[in-house]
This record gives structure tokens, C-alpha cells and sequence, in this order.
């Protein structure tokens, strides 16, 4: 996967590499900017999510596709397609051009749209990236976990450089006996939760 990276994606990884570190150095809004995960926790996203078992494949925070790239190579190499949730239409129209021209439309479902109103209609979950604001991560959680199937894995980033307000949630998956789980320190903190 990690040594055959289509150009194409390649190319679209490059450019939104440098939007986002662009974006960074204007001092854009909050809410304007990618708010990409790094390179190296893309690479940890693809090993994950080609580990998976078998189910629906969820992503909570699209931006302009970025991490969707990443994990679209684990799709292909499975066999297996992805939904991606975007709230804001100026990201979902940045991340339709993304998956245009890395040519990942075919294993890429983009949903506009709050992801939380759609977790309930998802009942064999296997593999879910969040990284939404971090208010909604224990939401996002509580309406996962159930629908999850057993080996399912669940990364949710900024487990480290948002500790503080993420602490109810940190504390929450780290203490739930439905899964085992542990923080990894690349990136920004991936927590990586394993339903049992
Ligand atoms: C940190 S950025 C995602 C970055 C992206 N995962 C990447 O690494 O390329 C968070 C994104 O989640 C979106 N978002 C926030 N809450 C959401 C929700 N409830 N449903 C869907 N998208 C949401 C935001 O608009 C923002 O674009």
C-alpha cells in the first residue's frame, strides 16, 4: 500500500500538504482551516484500517479529504469502500475535487451532512476514524461502540494535544470494558479502541 501510492493521490496529498501548512501560517479562522492530521499519522491510519475486519468503514471529519486519501489506500487493497462525513458544504466541495482527481471516487462515499444523525444506521461498523470537533467525540462514541462488530476499531485523533477537553472522553474509552484500548503518541494522540 505504503509503496505504491498512485501518483494521482500522491499529487492531491502534496497540494492540501501545502494548503494546510499555508493556512496555518495566514492565521485563517478555525473553522476556514483543513486542520489536517500529519503525514506520519496517515501512514498509522492505512495500518490500522487495513487490520480491520470485515463491515462499514466510517469516517466523522472529512475537511477536503486529506486522511480520507490515506485511508482509501486501505480500502482498495481490501477490496472495501468508506463513508466520510462533512458538516460544512465549502469543505465537502474541497473534498469532492479531492477525491476527483486522486480518482478515489471508487471506494469513497462523501456524506454532507452532521455525522450524528446518521451513526444509528450504521449496525456492522468496523473501522471508524473521528475527527470531528472534540464536543462530539463522546457522543460520536456512545452511538458507535454498540454497532460495532467485535475486533472493530475505532482511532479518534487529537487524544494528546486536546487532552484537556477531551479528558470525559479519554477517561470514558480508556475505562469502558467493551474495549480495549490505548493512546498512541503520533500526530497529535491517536486513541485506538478495539471492541471486544
Ligand atoms: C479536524 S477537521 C478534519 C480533518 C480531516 N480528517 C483530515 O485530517 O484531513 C474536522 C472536520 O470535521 C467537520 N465536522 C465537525 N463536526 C462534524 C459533524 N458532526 N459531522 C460531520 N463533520 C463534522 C468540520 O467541519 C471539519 O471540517
Amino acid at each position: 500500500m505504503l509503496h505504491t501510492v498512485p501518483r494521482e493521490i500522491l499529487e492531491r496529498m502534496r497540494y492540501l500538504e501545502q494548503l494546510d501548512a499555508q493556512d496555518r501560517q495566514d492565521g485563517s479562522s478555525l473553522l476556514q482551516r483543513l486542520r489536517q492530521i500529519p503525514p506520519e499519522t496517515g501512514k498509522f491510519l492505512v495500518l490500522v484500517a487495513a487490520s480491520a475486519p470485515p463491515g462499514t468503514y466510517l469516517e466523522i471529519g472529512t475537511s477536503a479529504g486529506y486522511s480520507t486519501l490515506w485511508l482509501a489506500l486501505a480500502c482498495r487493497e481490501l477490496g472495501r469502500r468508506l463513508t466520510t462525513f462533512e458538516v460544512l458544504e465549502e469543505k465537502v466541495r474541497l473534498a469532492r475535487e479531492t477525491f476527483r482527481s486522486a480518482r478515489v471516487e471508487d471506494v469513497v462515499d462523501l456524506v454532507l451532512g452532521d455525522a450524528r444523525e446518521y451513526l444509528q444506521n450504521y449496525t456492522d461498523v468496523s473501522f471508524c476514524f473521528l475527527d470531528a470537533e472534540k464536543n462530539q467525540y463522546l457522543e460520536c462514541y456512545e452511538a458507535l461502540i454498540p454497532n460495532m462488530v467485535s475486533g472493530g476499531l475505532l482511532v479518534a485523533d487529537n487524544a494528546i494535544s486536546h487532552q484537556d477537553p477531551l479528558k470525559p472522553f479519554l477517561d470514558r474509552a480508556l475505562g469502558d470494558k467493551r474495549v480495549d484500548s490505548l493512546i498512541v503518541p503520533i500526530g497529535k494522540g491517536e486513541l485506538v479502541c478495539r471492541k471486544i
